[in-house]
């Protein structure tokens, strides 16, 4: 029963105190949202997870790389919890460790490891926040850096500063629609193909990038299409579209603008006159902004649900099972990076975390 849910997880909360803390993904239900003390993006949510070094447990309400970065930014004594340990992300599964190691094996064999005469390392690796620990670890270890939506183009700024190309990975839409908007031809952005070892790929190509892209996607964002924009257009004459860049190229193009999940809250926030919204993102968000925004009229470009499947699966159930362990002096479904991962996975996070805003 929902309410008694509810009351389940509002008991606990009360009487854990200032001791836990809630962060919660935009992306998530309502009814977990309701309870969290923190509702961001993953680069807001990063940040939040430094803010309390003096609670005891920050129950994260998100998917697995999210709380990993949790565990990574906060204090080594603070336990980070993830309700339901089976919310992993698709996209974060598309970038397998091993296969980064054998593409940057082959791509030092093919660039050498000597800076050029400006200084610029031959590449720079970039992983965007929905990756492994162990990904994070990797940039570290080799000169790089972690990205989020939000902060994509500065951090490839950071990254041409120091590299003559970026290795871009898992996300082939957010590494081609920022690179894109910078300036980068899309023929100087090959495309790594992992199956394809020595030789398969195109030396030339990759000797000429100046992005390479990895092959991952997210499955939410892929559905969107050119054609719903068309149609939304069609039938809201006026209409402001707006997405998120995990979404494929030709949609980005096609939309009026995107971004994050908070700069979509954002402009949403700050339109003054009554305006149709069109969004491109979770539909979970979509809807809570539609609520929250009565004055405009806010709907998903997706006719047909567009759930996070993953972040849909930290039930209020889990939540209030998380807390009352916690009560009872357990403590439930914690997220480690172990040390050898840990250390050179912080510091990408630290350098993206330093880099101008
Ligand atoms: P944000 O960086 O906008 O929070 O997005 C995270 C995410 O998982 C989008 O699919
Ligand atoms: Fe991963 Fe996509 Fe879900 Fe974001 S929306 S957590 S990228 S599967």
């Amino acid at each position: 029963d929902p309410a008694d849910l509810d009351a389940r997880v509002r008991a606990a909360k009360a009487t854990l105190g200032d001791r836990v803390v809630i962060l919660g993904h935009f992306y998530q239900r309502e009814e977990v949202v309701t309870h969290a003390d923190f509702v961001g993006d993953s680069f807001q949510l990063a940040n939040a997870s430094l803010t309390r070094p003096d609670a005891e447990a920050i129950v994260f309400c998100g998917v697995h790389f999210m709380a990993e970065t949790a565990d990574l930014l906060s204090g080594p004594e603070q336990a980070v919890i993830l309700p339901n340990l089976a919310a992993g992300c698709s996209m974060a599964d598309m970038a397998d460790i091993d296969q980064v190691e054998e593409c940057w094996e082959q791509l030092t064999e093919l660039y050498g490891t000597e800076p050029g005469e400006d200084g610029r390392v031959p590449v720079i690796p970039v992983t965007y926040m929905n990756s492994s620990a162990a990904l994070k670890g990797f940039c570290g270890r080799n000169g790089g850096i972690v990205c989020t939506s939000s902060n994509a183009a500065t951090v490839l700024e950071w990254a041409f500063e120091r590299g003559q190309r970026v290795l871009f990975f898992p996300d082939q839409h957010l590494g081609r629609n920022t690179a894109k908007a910078m300036g980068v031809p899309l023929e100087a952005m090959p495309m790594w193909n992992p199956n394809k070892p020595l030789g398969g790929n195109d030396e030339q190509a990759l000797t000429d990038a100046q992005v390479i892209l990895w092959h991952g996607f997210c499955s939410v964002h892929r559905r969107f299409t050119p054609g719903q924009i068309e149609q939304a257009r069609a039938e809201h004459p006026g209409v402001r579209v707006i997405v998120h860049p995990e979404c494929p190229m030709p949609v980005v193009d096609a939309a009026d603008e995107s971004g994050s999940t908070e700069y979509i809250r954002k402009a949403i926030d700050a339109a003054t006159e009554p305006t149709t919204f069109a969004i491109g993102t979770e539909v979970n968000l979509v809807q809570r902004l539609a609520a929250q925004y009565p004055q405009h009229t806010i709907f998903c470009l997706d006719p047909v649900v567009c759930p996070c499947s993953t972040m849909y699966r930290i039930h209020p159930g889990y939540l209030a099972w998380v807390l009352e362990s916690l009560v009872a002096g357990e403590v439930p479904n914690r997220i480690t990076v172990p040390a050898d991962v840990a250390d050179p996975a912080r510091l990408a996070l630290e350098r993206m975390l330093a880099a101008k805003p």
